[in-house]
């Protein structure tokens, strides 16, 4: 996630809540002129994130291109580096992403599209997916996507049931997961509105998909893999709301850690827990009058005492 899972929030989610199969980096641009060095590329992923193997190998690291940009030289860069998997970005709605013919705005070109698959492909040995939306405008092509990522070698889709015009608006339409998994040979990621462990079920029910990924669901509860593993469906709200609160004092003090190994200014970290309470304290009763105190603290000092309230 853009903004989110720099180096530092992969750490520590992966030392809190190991239970997630994969992590992923957020996007890097491809260069359109000039090209980036080693340290540029190893930078992104983060070098303390590379040297941890373990942790290395449960990453995925994402990149966005349009046809102007020099695809190739970048892979080249980051296959020699040494990753396991690759992911090209074919969902970002930005603007100007999409004035640029990039991120989503390449669902409505299959033949750019192609030529930068082949690219990466061919310059890429290890694990290489996709990350798409069911459409640019429209579902009508829907298909004929499904069809070019397993012509071109891709090897799984992960895909947000929305378009690319939807935003974020109305609900994720499970029913193109449902269809992929359906007509593509490819195993498919069901990625949309998952917030829950019953929501995580319920994906794998309705659309037989091969995994879930969840974004906004994991920046509300960045131990819902630990919630899945360990409980399954079996949770009752009173023992989520305890275990909420447990789970929050493990992750801001393995987010805190790494922001200080970093050597972040307090006034940095207060920054960062703000942009990282949006949906945090949803569900506590005491929720509403927590996010506000939070999002007031002018200290750092101030932050944790109301922190420690919780407890
Ligand atoms: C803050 C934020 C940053 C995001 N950054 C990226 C990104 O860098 N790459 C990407 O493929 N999707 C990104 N997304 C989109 C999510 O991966 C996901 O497709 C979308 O939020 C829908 O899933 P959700 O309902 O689980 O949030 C981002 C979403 C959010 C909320």
């Amino acid at each position: 996630m853009e903004g989110v899972t720099e180096e530092s929030y992969r750490l520590a989610v992966s030392k809190a809540f190991p239970e997630w199969d994969l992590y992923a980096t957020d996007f890097l641009r491809v260069p359109s002129e000039g090209n980036y060095k080693t340290s540029k590329v190893l930078g992104h992923f983060g070098e303390l994130a590379y040297k941890n193997e373990k942790l290395r190998k449960k990453t995925t690291f994402q990149i966005l291109t349009s046809s102007r940009a020099n695809t190739q030289q970048t892979v080249e860069l980051i296959d020699a580096i040494g990753f396991d998997h690759l992911d090209l970005n074919i969902g970002c709605p930005s603007k100007k992403v999409n004035a640029h013919k990039g991120g989503a705005y390449l669902l409505s070109d299959i033949p750019a599209l192609r030529e930068i698959l082949k690219t990466i492909r061919s310059n890429f040995k290890n694990c290489f997916t996709v990350k798409i939306r069911i459409g640019y405008k429209d579902t009508n092509n829907f298909e004929d996507l499904l069809k070019l990522f397993e012509d071109e070698g891709v090897e799984a889709i992960t895909i947000h049931g929305r378009t690319r015009d939807q935003l974020y608006r109305g609900l994720a339409d499970w029913s193109y997961i449902k269809k992929a998994v359906e007509v593509s040979n490819l195993p498919i990621i069901g990625n949309g509105d998952i917030w829950t462990t019953a929501d995580i079920n319920r994906m794998f029910a309705e659309t037989g998909c091969h995994s879930v990924m969840a974004a906004r669901g994991a920046l509300k509860t960045p131990w819902l893999a630990t919630l899945y593993r360990e409980y399954g469906d079996e949770i009752n709200e009173s023992f989520l709301l305890q275990e909420r609160k447990k789970f929050l004092e493990i992750y801001f003090y393995e987010l805190d850690r790494e922001y200080k190994r970093e050597g972040r200014s307090e006034d940095h970290i207060l920054k960062r827990f703000k942009a990282l309470s949006r949906y945090i304290f949803d569900d506590l009763e005491e929720g509403d009058d927590l996010k506000n105190n939070f999002l007031r603290s002018r200290s750092y000092n101030e932050f944790s005492d109301v922190l420690s309230s919780i407890f």
